[in-house]
């Protein structure tokens, strides 16, 4: 685990949170969340106004408790004009917006050789568009949390996910460019949660990347926001780009013939006289980030005997195939 919990007060000192994919999966289970840690004023922001069915029971218990305070919009995230309309109105009705919290996405999975615009701009717009907007819309705000939900596939790819990967690698870069503005920014490369979210609705087993438990994730999460806060544990870096996933990387890396060289440092012993590149590391996985949990060589072939599992890290994919959020 990453380090200290987050206190249940974390949030109170806070305005209002927005959450965009806030009637999605993840984002019902932030909101809930946030709520338990202090939040009073919860804007939930989604395209189509519907919430994903796994989580609209959770979503209409949290709306008839007495607090936090939640109103609900349909806006559509890569519209820049529906993005500055909304903080607009809602500037005028709750108080300032002071944490934003981007998890709006989709997945569209093709291999490359078939992705065609028709792929792109669906899963570039919320993910590229919709960070630009947001980050416009809330320029004049004190923001003090800006986090934007990524992916473990930006971290290490994914088959048949180019476009995904692509987008998520903007809003990883562009917490860098933050920063480097001197405003707040934390991009959290997911791993695939279990039970619900995009992932789970897909079927998505975890050859690669297994399962996160939803509680642990927002945990780990919690965690990462008190490291952002100023408290750094055991080297975890305290903002921009942080991968809070499971991987078992004697799949990830058995599979391909040359990793980066910070990647060989989670290379299985059994794995590295297999390893072409003479820049294999020995240092263990123990060294490197905290926040990316090593499942190693324990859990290799030991899973993931479903159907999907049969598509995880294929080459060639099928546009179904989906692999992992
Ligand atoms: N679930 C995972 O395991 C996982 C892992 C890694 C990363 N993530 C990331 O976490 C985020 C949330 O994932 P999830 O599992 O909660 O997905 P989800 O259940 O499918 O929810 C995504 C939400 O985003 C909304 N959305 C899509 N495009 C939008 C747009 N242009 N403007 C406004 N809202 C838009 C959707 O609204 P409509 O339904 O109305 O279209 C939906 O409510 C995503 O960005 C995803 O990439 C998820």
């Amino acid at each position: 685990m990453l380090g200290e919990k987050l206190p249940d007060s974390y949030f109170e000192s806070y305005g209002t949170c927005l959450i965009t994919g806030g009637l999605g999966s993840l984002g019902v289970c932030l909101a809930r969340w946030l709520a338990d840690h202090g939040v009073k004023n919860l804007a939930l922001l989604g395209r189509s106004g519907k919430p994903q069915s796994d989580v609209a029971g959770d979503l209409e218990a949290l709306s008839s408790s007495s607090s936090p305070c939640i109103v609900i919009r349909a806006c559509d995230v890569s519209c820049e004009e529906a993005v500055r309309n909304c903080f607009e109105e809602l500037g005028r009705t709750l108080p300032i917006t002071s944490g934003v919290f981007h998890a709006a996405g989709v997945l569209d999975d093709h291999a490359v050789r078939s992705l065609s615009s028709e792929h792109l701009k669906p899963v570039l717009g919320p993910k590229i568009d919709g960070t630009l907007h947001l980050h416009a819309a809330s320029a004049a705000l004190d923001v003090q949390t800006f986090c934007m939900f990524s992916s473990v596939a930006s971290m290490l790819g994914n088959p048949g996910q180019a476009n995904y990967c692509a987008a998520n690698a903007f809003m990883d870069s562009f917490a860098q460019y933050r920063l480097a503005n001197g405003r707040p920014a934390l991009s959290i490369q997911w791993g695939p949660w279990a039970e619900v979210g995009m992932a789970a609705r897909a079927g998505f087993s975890g050859v690669r990347f297994p399962l996160l438990d939803p509680k642990l994730a927002l945990e780990a999460f919690g965690a990462t926001l008190q490291s952002a806060a100023g408290k750094v544990p055991q080297g975890v870096a305290a903002r921009g780009v942080i991968g809070l996933a499971r991987v078992n990387w004697a799949v990830v890396l058995g599979r391909v013939s040359a990793a980066p060289p910070l990647l060989e440092c989670f290379r299985p012993t059994s794995l590295q006289s297999a390893a072409p590149s003479a820049s294999i590391s020995t240092c263990p996985a123990s060294k490197a980030t905290a926040a990316v949990s090593n499942d190693g060589a324990a859990r290799s072939g030991d899973e993931d005997t479903g159907a999907a599992a049969a598509q995880d890290d294929s080459p060639d994919v099928s546009s179904s195939g989906v692999q992992s959020a």
